[in-house]
């Protein structure tokens, strides 16, 4: 496989709106991220990616854009924008930005041209239909509303959304749209970014004939539809291609056969992907399953294309909360998680804030959330007649604003986070856990991320090994080596409360490397603790 800078990276992801507020207005911003550059630094991350901060009205937190060219007033202007990539630069990292041109904003220009009449040169820079049988052309659902077809009274026709109703979806067939789209790639690119994350980046192919769907619910016909290799190697072909950036696309609803004909390094589309059978298949913690998703995609993309490994984002509830134990057993169930996603095959993706083991929430009422996902299901629902109280329990395990509050910095009011009023409520455990207390805690989760980073950097085989799972039947203990060269490790680890056995048969001379416990191995060593995670070097 060859070798690249981003196969070798750590990527940290900024939710900048909840990382830290430079300015008292209760929202991060792009200072803030300025101002804490030496604690990414520090981690040992080689590249950030950065939620969008384009203008935008706001409805879903950046990702309904209105100027593609422009920057949020809450994150700050272009002038701290281009002092941010300078100094991120100059610390040696890299720096990636959310693209996100599946849908824009309502507001934007454009759609507002578009639906000002049927003539409009721009009417199909947007998705038009005629109403069909006096209703939505179709039975589609979309993410965030029971329908994906918004009427237009004013010019008798509806329009396509994915996403929320102010979030209309660009209309890919039209070549004009797309050069405008790669203008303004370039336009970043040239102000010195390092690469995107591309939002729902197979979305943009739309299925031509509109059928209605046999379960709206299953809301797959919304991707991988015909003409988005197409779109992605034309992508490539003008834009990507003439830059040494990385892309890694964000691709819902893919199998490891679809997900390869997006990453497949011979056919110049994209370098990696976020797929999302594990957050889909698993609510909560499910190691066989996870087990049967690893090897699939190894083997799948094996040679030929490039994972990532994450298991939260801000669209994701905290890790340790959804697939650990975040009572108990956190410090030890944060690590192990963190060695899992640092020791399989693929990219790893950090979370603001997983670097200290930070939990989700659960407020009191729907007023404290702010997700719309949530908050519009919760109104779907509850108008269908279901018990309010019922329907907010049910959404809270998912709810994306587990993992949008604000970044946990020290134990002063609002986590140190903001001197003002937090767009979002802090999580009430900030006194306990935070940064400060954990730079200070030789043992904490934050310095078990800073060695494992650290031995990716030096240890090719945990970039490049060939990857296999020694005991795939088994509940509790995930066992598999990474190897490379002549180099082999071995990694144990016992996701779940009890203690677990595991004999060592075959693997006789072997050498600690890293490991979540401080405890006496001469004794005992078949012997896994709860949440106990051992990486051995196999000398054979
Ligand atoms: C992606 C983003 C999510 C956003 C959606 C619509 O899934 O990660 O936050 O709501 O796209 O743009």
């Amino acid at each position: 496989m060859n070798k690249m800078w981003w196969k070798e990276a750590v990527v940290y992801q900024i939710y900048w709106r909840s990382f830290f507020d430079s300015d008292g207005d209760g929202y991060g911003d792009l200072k803030g991220v300025i101002e804490k550059l030496d604690y990414i630094k520090d981690l040992g991350i080689d590249v950030i990616w950065l939620n969008p901060f384009y203008n935008s009205p706001d409805r879903d937190n950046g990702y309904d854009i209105s100027d593609y060219y422009g920057i949020m007033e809450k994150a700050g202007d272009m002038a701290i924008f281009e002092e941010l990539i300078q100094e991120i630069h100059n610390r040696g990292l890299k720096v990636i930005m959310d693209l996100v041109v599946n849908h824009t904003s309502d507001q934007h220009p454009w759609f507002v041209e578009s639906r000002s009449s049927k003539d409009h040169p721009k009417r199909d820079w947007y998705i038009w239909e005629d109403p069909k049988d006096g209703k939505a052309p179709n039975n589609w659902r979309s993410y965030f509303a029971p329908s994906c077809w918004e009427w237009d009274e004013e010019t008798g026709q509806y329009y396509y959304h994915s996403f929320a109703v102010e979030q209309p979806d660009l209309n890919w067939k039209n070549p004009v749209l797309r050069n405008e789209i790669y203008k303004m790639m370039r336009f970043w690119l040239d102000k010195g970014i390092d690469g995107f994350r591309m939002d729902v980046i197979n979305l943009l192919a739309k299925k031509e004939d509109f059928l209605d769907a046999e379960n709206p619910y299953n809301i797959s016909y919304l991707a991988n539809n015909p003409g988005i290799h197409d779109y992605l190697q034309e992508m490539h072909r003008e834009v990507l291609q003439h830059y040494n950036v990385m892309t890694v696309g964000e691709i819902p609803f893919v199998s490891p056969d679809e997900g390869l004909l997006y990453v497949d390094e011979s056919r110049n589309e994209l370098n990696t992907l976020f797929h999302f059978q594990v957050a889909d298949d698993m609510p909560t913690w499910d190691m066989l399953r996870y087990k049967e998703i690893q090897s699939s995609w190894y083997e799948g993309l094996k040679q030929r294309g490039w994972n990532s490994q994450f298991l939260n984002n801000h669209d994701h509830t905290r890790q340790v909360t959804r697939y650990g134990n975040d009572g108990k057993y956190r410090v030890q169930s944060a690590k192990l998680l963190a060695t899992m996603i640092h020791t399989l095959p693929g990219t790893p993706y950090i979370f603001q804030g997983e670097e200290i083991g930070m939990t989700g929430v659960r407020f009191d009422s729907i007023e404290d959330y702010n997700d719309i996902a949530m908050k519009n299901k919760f109104h779907e629902e509850v108008s269908k007649g279901r018990d309010p109280q019922e329907v907010f329990e049910s959404l809270l395990l998912l709810s994306r604003d587990n993992s949008r509050t604000p970044m946990q910095w020290n134990d002063s009011p609002q986590a140190g986070f903001s001197i003002g009023e937090p767009w979002i409520k802090v999580n009430p455990n900030y006194n306990e856990i935070n940064v400060e207390a954990a730079l200070k805690n030789p043992d904490s989760v934050y310095y078990y991320y800073r060695k494992l980073i650290a031995l990716r950097k030096e240890n090719d085989v945990m970039v490049y090994g060939d990857y296999k799972d020694i005991l795939p039947d088994d509940d509790h203990l995930y066992v598999y080596t990474r190897s490379y060269k002549n180099i082999t490790w071995l990694i144990v680890l016992n996701h779940c409360d009890e203690k677990q056995t595991f004999t060592f048969e075959g693997y006789t001379d072997r050498d600690l490397i890293l490991s979540n416990y401080q405890r006496d191995l001469e004794t005992n060593e078949e012997i896994l603790f709860p949440h106990e995670v051992r990486i051995y070097q196999i000398t054979k």
